[in-house]
């Protein structure tokens, strides 16, 4: 992966290596550039789900990666071709995250393209049930002493923006999991929510509403009145403020659509939405959400 992303030095949270430190046995040319830690709000099988978790790369980090495709996955890691910015001009990068549980550690290896040979070691460590210890060390081949500074403070940028995103999701989820947020809406009866006229309501959408004891998002789109849960199925991301495209909300956590007219996902997808939501209007333009 290329560390040069432009974002402010000031971003980093650690410090890069000097030039010249002395590389590992057994790495070739690769020299240590830099050491990122972090304290993470996440219990550790949160963290090791996440690393294994390959889909949310081009979603949850948009912008650090532009698209994925997976070649093997296993409880050993995922190895996948994947596809670096600029998005109008991606370059493509063959990456292969492989973990040794017993050592605590994972390694994130650039098997082909730009920055082939790269070797990142992460190790992780339990301070307390509720977090996680990270620390990275960046390993990069055929780098002059000189440029190695400035790619370890790329890396540390780098790092500290997925680190983030990937806290905030690990943290609401397992909110989620541990019932301390609001999990997918569940099927059941409940009673229509009166939302008023029709024309009032326009006026003030996108609008978050209570049904039955779930959050729905009330929103117009294409011209029509229409609504959805705000708990992803798939693994409780954040359908809040979703981008909505042709007709489907699309979860920002891994890319999941779900069709706002009938819940349901394109061929393929495992994952529906367990309830429908709809917006009625009676014969004096009256609205009201319905779930079913
Ligand atoms: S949580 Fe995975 S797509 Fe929504
Ligand atoms: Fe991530």
């Amino acid at each position: 992966m290329d560390p040069q992303d432009g974002l402010s030095a000031s971003e980093a949270r650690s410090e890069a290596k000097p030039s010249g430190v002395p590389q590992p046995a057994g790495r070739g040319e690769a020299a240590a550039v830099a050491v990122y830690r972090r304290r993470v709000a996440a219990p550790i099988d949160r963290v090791w789900e996440n690393v294994l978790d390959w889909e949310h790369l081009p979603f949850l980090h948009h912008d650090s990666f532009c698209g994925i495709e997976l070649a093997e996955s296993g409880a050993w890691g995922w190895r996948a071709r994947v596809l670096l910015p600029p998005r109008a001009r991606p370059s493509e990068v063959e990456i292969e995250v492989r973990i040794d549980r017993a050592a605590s550690e994972y390694h994130t290896r650039t098997l082909a393209g730009t920055g082939a040979g790269t070797d990142i070691v992460t190790t992780l460590a339990v301070p307390d049930p509720a977090h996680t210890d990270v620390r990275v060390e960046f390993f990069v081949p055929g780098l002059p002493e000189r440029a190695r500074q400035a790619a370890g403070a790329g890396y540390l940028r780098l790092y500290a923006r997925l680190w983030d995103q990937d806290e905030a999701m690990m943290a609401r989820r397992h909110a989620v999991l541990a019932g301390h947020a609001p999990g997918p809406a569940r099927p059941g009866a409940r009673a229509p929510l009166p939302l008023g006229p029709a024309a009032r309501l326009r006026e003030r959408l996108p609008r978050l509403v209570e049904c039955g004891g779930d959050r729905f998002r009330v929103l117009e789109h294409a011209g029509r009145l229409l609504a959805h849960a705000t708990v992803c199925p798939h693994q409780g991301g954040p359908l809040e403020a979703a981008r909505v495209e042709d007709g489907a909300v699309v979860c920002p956590w891994h890319g999941y659509r779900f069709d706002l007219a009938t819940g349901l996902g394109p061929a393929g997808q495992r994952c529906r939405m367990a309830v429908r939501a709809r917006i009625e209007l009676d014969a004096r333009d009256e609205a009201r959400l319905v779930v079913d």
